[in-house]
C-alpha cells in the first residue's frame, strides 16, 4: 500500500469519525481523468486516448440496519438524507452529488424493504464541474463502499459491467455519455494512457514518456448549458449516420464506420454543419492511433500537430469550445516545454490539457495562470499530473 493510499484513507476516516461518531468500515478512492485525444468519439463506437489522473474522489462509509442512506460531503454540503432503503420517498428534491450517491445505492443495493442502509462521507482533490469526471469518480468510489457495507458482490470484479453501470446512473442523470470516462477511471494504469476501442472495449496501455505530465488548466467557465449541448452533438452524430446510410446505400452502424468517402459524399448533400460534425469524428479516430504512434515514437512535434488538429477541430467542425478554452490553447502552444494542447473532454467550459515536461511544469504553470489572469481576472488554477491508477478500495 502506497503512502499516498494510506494518507487519503487516514484522512477520509478521520473526517468520517469526526461526523458520524463512530468509524469507517469501508474507504474507496477514484481518480478524475483527463483525455489526451479521441474527444466525442466513444459514443460513435470510436477510439479514445484518457488517462486516469492523480486527483480523484474519496468517499468513506459504514452500514446502518434502519435502511436510511446518508451523505455528507467537505466538497459539496449535507449531512443529506439521499434515499432510504425502506420506502423510499422518490419525489426528494436532492442536490444532484446526492442524487448521484442515491441513484448509486439503487443499483448497488437496491431499495429492497430489508436493504442495509449506510453513511457516507465524501471528499477529495479533484475539481467537479470542470469535465474531469467527478461524477464517474463519484459514482464509482459511492459503488465500491456500498457493495462492502452491504456485503454485497464488489461490482470491480466485472468491470464493463460496473463501466455500464455508472453509464446508466449519468444517463438517468441527464446527460448521455459514452462509456471512456467510467472506464478510465476503473481501469487507469500508473505511467499510462489507456487507448481503448469504444466498438469492442479492447484496452490497451500507452505508455507515457516518464519525463512528461498533464498539466490541467481550468477555463471557470459555468457549464450550465453543457448537457443539452452535448446531448445534442450526440443526436448530430446520429442524424449524420442515418444520411450517409441513405446516400451509400450500405448498412452504417456508426460514423465509426464512414470512411473519406462517404465524408465526400456527405459534403455534396449537405455541405454545412452535417458534414462538419461527422469530420471531426472521422479525423479524430484517424488521430487516435496517430497520437499513439507519436507517443510511442517520442515524436514531440508529431504530438503537437496532432493535439492542434484535434482543438481545431472541435473548435471549428464540432463546435464545443469557448473562447475561454482556446485562449489557454493558444498561450500553452509553444511555451517553454510544452509539447502539445488541447481542450479535453465534452467541452463548452472545461479544461484544457497540456503534455509538458516535467521540469518545466512549475514555469509552465506560472505562465499560463499569469497571461490567464490578464485576459479574465482570474486564475485557471493549474495542477500537474502523472497518468495514475484507477479506483480501490484503501487498505
Ligand atoms: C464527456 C462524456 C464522455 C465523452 C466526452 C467527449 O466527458 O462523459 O463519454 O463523450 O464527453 O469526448
Amino acid at each position: 500500500m502506497s503512502y499516498e493510499g494510506d494518507s487519503r484513507k487516514v484522512s477520509a476516516a478521520s473526517a468520517f469519525e469526526a461526523a458520524f461518531g463512530r468509524p469507517p468500515t469501508a474507504v474507496a478512492w477514484a481518480p478524475g481523468r483527463v483525455n489526451l485525444i479521441g474527444e466525442h468519439t466513444d459514443y460513435n463506437e470510436g477510439l479514445v486516448l484518457p488517462a486516469a489522473l492523480e486527483r480523484g474522489i474519496v468517499v468513506a462509509a459504514a452500514g446502518r440496519d434502519d435502511g436510511i442512506v446518508r451523505a455528507l460531503s467537505d466538497r459539496y454540503g449535507g449531512p443529506v438524507e439521499v434515499g432510504r432503503t425502506l420506502g423510499a420517498p422518490r419525489h426528494l428534491e436532492l442536490p444532484s452529488w446526492a442524487a448521484y450517491v442515491r441513484a448509486v445505492a439503487r443499483e448497488v443495493v437496491g431499495v429492497a424493504p430489508s436493504g442495509p442502509g449506510a453513511d457516507l462521507w465524501i471528499g477529495g482533490d479533484l475539481p467537479s464541474a470542470a469535465g474531469l469526471s467527478s461524477s464517474a469518480a463519484l459514482v464509482v468510489a459511492s459503488a465500491l463502499v456500498l457493495s462492502e457495507t452491504a456485503g454485497v458482490e464488489n461490482p470491480a470484479g466485472d468491470s464493463i459491467a460496473f463501466a455500464q453501470m455508472v453509464r446508466l446512473v449519468e444517463h438517468r442523470a441527464g446527460t448521455l455519455c459514452g462509456i471512456m470516462d467510467p472506464l478510465v477511471v476503473l481501469e487507469g494504469k500508473r505511467g499510462c494512457a489507456l487507448r481503448i476501442d469504444c466498438r469492442s472495449i479492447e484496452i490497451s496501455e500507452v505508455p507515457l514518456p516518464p519525463d512528461l505530465v498533464v498539466v490541467v488548466c481550468d477555463s471557470g467557465v459555468e457549464r450550465s448549458l453543457a448537457q443539452s449541448a452535448y446531448n445534442r452533438r450526440r443526436d448530430e452524430c446520429e442524424v449524420a449516420r442515418g444520411a450517409l446510410e441513405r446516400l451509400s446505400g450500405r448498412p452504417l452502424r456508426s460514423l465509426r464506420d464512414a470512411t473519406r468517402d462517404d465524408l465526400a459524399t456527405l459534403a455534396r448533400a449537405f455541405p454545412g454543419e452535417l458534414y462538419r460534425r461527422a469530420r471531426h469524428v472521422v479525423e479524430e479516430n484517424d488521430r487516435v492511433d496517430r497520437l499513439v504512434d507519436a507517443l510511442w515514437r517520442n515524436d514531440r512535434d508529431a504530438v503537437g500537430r496532432l493535439m492542434a488538429a484535434s482543438h481545431d477541430s472541435l473548435r471549428h467542425d464540432f463546435e464545443v469550445s469557448t473562447p475561454e478554452l482556446d485562449a489557454l490553447v493558444e498561450d500553452a502552444q509553444g511555451a517553454p516545454g510544452c509539447w502539445g494542447t488541447r481542450m479535453t473532454g465534452a467541452g463548452f467550459g472545461g479544461c484544457t490539457v497540456s503534455l509538458v515536461d516535467r521540469d518545466t511544469a512549475p514555469a509552465f504553470m506560472a505562465r499560463m495562470e499569469e497571461s490567464f489572469r490578464a485576459r479574465y481576472s482570474r486564475s485557471p488554477r493549474p495542477f500537474s499530473s502523472s497518468a495514475g491508477d484507477g479506483a480501490r478500495l484503501l487498505q
